[in-house]
């Protein structure tokens, strides 16, 4: 079933009776397994939407169901079934070891000791867990802070996940183990994945589909091989250079 957006709005209330129109009637649909790229220049409206997509911020208006449930009556099903990193904010409790904040999460989800252990192990292999597990992520490197964050995002199995800018601020080798964890996890799982990112190599390795914002407004939903053919060129870098750049003479 997947997820539908539909005429998606959300404005931020600013002082003095200022508003900020962020999100501005998006629309569009993700079929179940895909890893989709959900790109645009820095303000576009990207966090804003999948807060909305992930309950976090209520719309101004439109709707978010996710394989036909809705926030309004199925919240606590939606939760179960997805998972959100912000490369910006980490889940996990500052001050204890990441083991026990994982721990925390399976006792808050209800996961098995089997398939807690069984995820631990293959999340492991991957991402190094062994390394750091038993420090407190203020101990950690923003790498490895990142690697405990997706494995605490999917230690109960979600159908869905959510991630916004995974791979900022991140060594190249850290980048590239990530990758390598999100593209296992699509392929094994079939997890659906909504990837926010300005690294265009994170687009290039993962994503099948693209959906880019600009200004609250939905600008591309296709395929990347679409994309590319629109623009004649391979070189995504100076497609989205492109975009951007077309995006700022409208303003
Ligand atoms: N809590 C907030 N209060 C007011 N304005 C906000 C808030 N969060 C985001 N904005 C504004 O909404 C717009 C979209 O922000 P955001 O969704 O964070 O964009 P992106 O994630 O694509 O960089 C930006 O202009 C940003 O300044
Ligand atoms: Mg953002």
């Amino acid at each position: 079933m997947g997820i539908e957006v539909k005429d998606l709005t959300k404005t931020y209330k600013l002082k003095r009776h200022q508003k900020k129109l962020a999100v501005d009637n998006i629309s569009f649909t993700i079929p179940t397994g895909e890893i989709v790229g959900f790109i645009g220049p820095n303000g576009a409206g990207k966090s804003t939407t999948i807060k909305m997509m992930t309950g976090i911020l209520v719309p101004d208006s439109g709707t978010v169901s996710i394989d036909g449930l809705t926030f309004k009556k199925n919240r606590k099903e939606i939760m179960l079934k997805t998972g959100v990193v912000f490369g910006q904010k980490s889940v996990l409790c500052w001050d204890i070891p990441v083991i026990d904040s994982l721990k925390l999460f399976k006792d808050m989800y209800r996961v098995s000791e089997d398939v807690f252990r069984t995820n631990m192990d293959s999340f492991s292999d991957i991402l190094g867990l062994d390394e750091f597990i038993s420090q407190p992520p203020r101990l950690l490197s923003l790498g490895q802070r990142m690697k405990a964050d997706l494995a605490a995002s999917l230690i109960y199995n979600p159908d869905i996940l959510f991630l916004d800018e995974p791979t900022i601020g991140i060594d190249v080798l850290s980048k590239e183990r990530i990758r390598q964890f999100i593209k296992k996890i699509n392929e094994e799982r079939h997890t659906t994945i909504i990837l926010t990112t300005h690294d265009v190599s994170d687009i290039e390795t993962l994503c099948e589909k693209m959906i880019i914002i600009d200004k609250g407004t939905l600008i591309y939903d296709g395929t990347l091989p679409q994309l590319k053919s629109i623009y004649k060129t391979t070189d995504l870098e100076e497609i989205i250079k492109k975009i951007y750049l077309a995006g700022e003479k409208n303003a």
